[in-house]
Parts: C-alpha cells; structure tokens; sequence
C-alpha cells in the first residue's frame, strides 16, 4: 500500500523570476488556488494518509500557509461567510496530513528526499514535484494501480519532441509491458540530443523504494552541483531494481516555467467552462 507522499518545496523558482522573490512559486495561484493544492488534492485523492512537505528555512510561509488558524478564527468571528469557512475547513484538513522537513540549502531532488528518510515507514512511497500539474485523470492513482500490478517501482512518462530531451530525465526502455506501462532499462538525466536513449521523459510523479535512501547516503553529486534522484534510481536499477514507466493520459501542464504557468490557469479555467 502506498500511503506516504513525499513533495520536495525547497526550489528557488527562479524560472519564474520576479513572481517568486518574495512568494513560494508553489503558492502562486493557478485559477484562484495555490498550486500547491492541486498537487495536495491529487494525493489525497489517490489515497495518500500522510504528505512530507520538504521545505527550506527561506519557503517558511508555506507552513505559515496551513498554520495560519488565528487569522481564520478572527476573520469568522466577526462574519460569518460560508466560503471562507469552507476554505479554512479544507485547510484543517490539509493540515492534519502534512508534515514538514527542512532541507537547508536547494541542492537537488535527491537531497530533499533524503531528508525526509525518517519519516518513511512502508517498503514504498510517492514522490511528487509540485511544477507538473497533470489534469484530467489523477496520475498518481493510476500510478498506484501500476504498483499493485507490477509490484515494482513506478514513473510518469510522457512522449516529448525529441530538440527538448535536454529539459528531462530520458528513460531507455528494456520493453513494453501491458497497455500504457514499459519496463526501464535506464534513465538519463538531461542527455543531449545526440546521446539522448529515447524521447520518452521522466514527469514528477514517482512510487519509489525505500531502499533508495541506502543510494541517496552514497550519492555524488551530478551535473550543476544537484544530487539528482535520477541518479539514485539509475543506481538502483543497475542492482536489478525494477521500474516501470507509465504513460499516464492526462493532461501535462508545465508550472516551473513562465509560459507554462500563465498557461496552466488557461487550461484549469476550461475545465470550469
Ligand atoms: C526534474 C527532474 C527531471 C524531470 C523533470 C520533470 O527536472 O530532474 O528528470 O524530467 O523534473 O518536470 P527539473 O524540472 O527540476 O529541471
């Protein structure tokens, strides 16, 4: 069963300059609510009991975000208003499933997971980057469905044009298996076109094993001066760890950048049409 989501926050959203040098980009709202909710409300939807929210000491207004009751309170007091009170309902119970981890300094998704290793209690759990919001169908519920199938570690996988390999992890696949899931051989993080394996990409959805924090503790860092969690994943792989790429059906929405972000309230206000 997979029941623990992990959400690194620590980024510095500096592809989304000047919006993010005083606001979290994972707070920034995409059609009136923070990003960050989407993401929240698609693991609680897949099952998901307890959510590690890894933040750094600079992002502390996120935790402020779910631990702001008093100004609820005093707002309700005075007025009564059935939104606002929804809202804050909706924050409560966030906050019942969210814990907080402080990664210091922003050196990679493989050392914001890291610091979560404590916390994890299961042989598996979810990781989630909150920049790839995917709507119309709940990727990581159906990446849980893969689990129980494969009984195996899981990754979101989407086709990309082949001049962006740059921009991903590239995965190489061994085979394929049933319907819209792979078998991986590999995954390489940010190839060149030349050295690309596939135009297959990694999007941030992950179910991973415990067992990476054995990789994570022995890692080096990769390019950029990051410890990738490509690189742990790929470790575990060579020790015949299985994974398997899932080419999930909804619809990708790229949040990290401006174009994407602008975009993104674009395509949930359609939705709503
Ligand atoms: C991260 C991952 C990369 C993945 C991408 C998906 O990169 O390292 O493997 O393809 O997310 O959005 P980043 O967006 O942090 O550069």
């Amino acid at each position: 069963m997979i029941r623990q989501a992990i959400i690194p926050l620590a980024g510095l959203g500096t592809r989304l300059l000047p919006l993010t040098s005083i606001i979290p980009k994972e707070l920034l709202p995409i059609n009136g609510k923070p990003g960050l909710e989407y993401i929240l409300d698609e693991c609680i939807e897949a099952g998901i009991k307890e959510i590690i929210l890894i933040v750094s000491p600079k992002k502390k207004i996120i935790k402020k975000y779910f631990f702001n009751d008093s100004f609820y309170k005093k707002i309700l007091k005075k007025k009564k208003d059935k939104r606002i009170e929804n809202e804050y309902k909706k924050i409560l119970k966030y906050k019942k499933m969210i814990k907080f981890v402080y990664q210091n300094n922003p050196i990679g998704t493989g050392d914001a997971v890291l610091q979560a290793k404590k916390l994890i209690k299961d042989k598996f759990f979810l990781m989630v980057l909150a920049d790839d919001l995917i709507i119309n169908k709940n990727c990581s519920k159906s990446m849980i469905t893969v689990h129980k199938k494969y009984k195996c570690s899981v990754m979101a996988s989407m086709t990309v044009k082949r001049k962006t390999v740059s921009r991903w992890g590239i995965y190489k696949i061994n085979r394929k298996l049933y319907s819209s899931n792979f078998l991986i051989s590999d995954v390489v993080e940010k190839p060149s076109i030349k050295n690309s394996p596939s135009n297959k990409a990694v999007i941030g959805r992950y179910i991973l094993p415990k067992s990476i924090f054995k990789k994570l503790e022995i890692q080096k860092k990769g390019p950029g001066g990051e410890f990738h969690i490509t690189d742990a994943i790929r470790a575990l792989i060579s020790d015949d760890h299985k994974f398997v790429g899932h080419t999930f059906s909804g619809k990708y929405l790229d949040c990290g950048t401006m174009n994407g972000y602008i975009n993104s309230s674009v395509e949930i206000s359609k939705l709503f049409d």
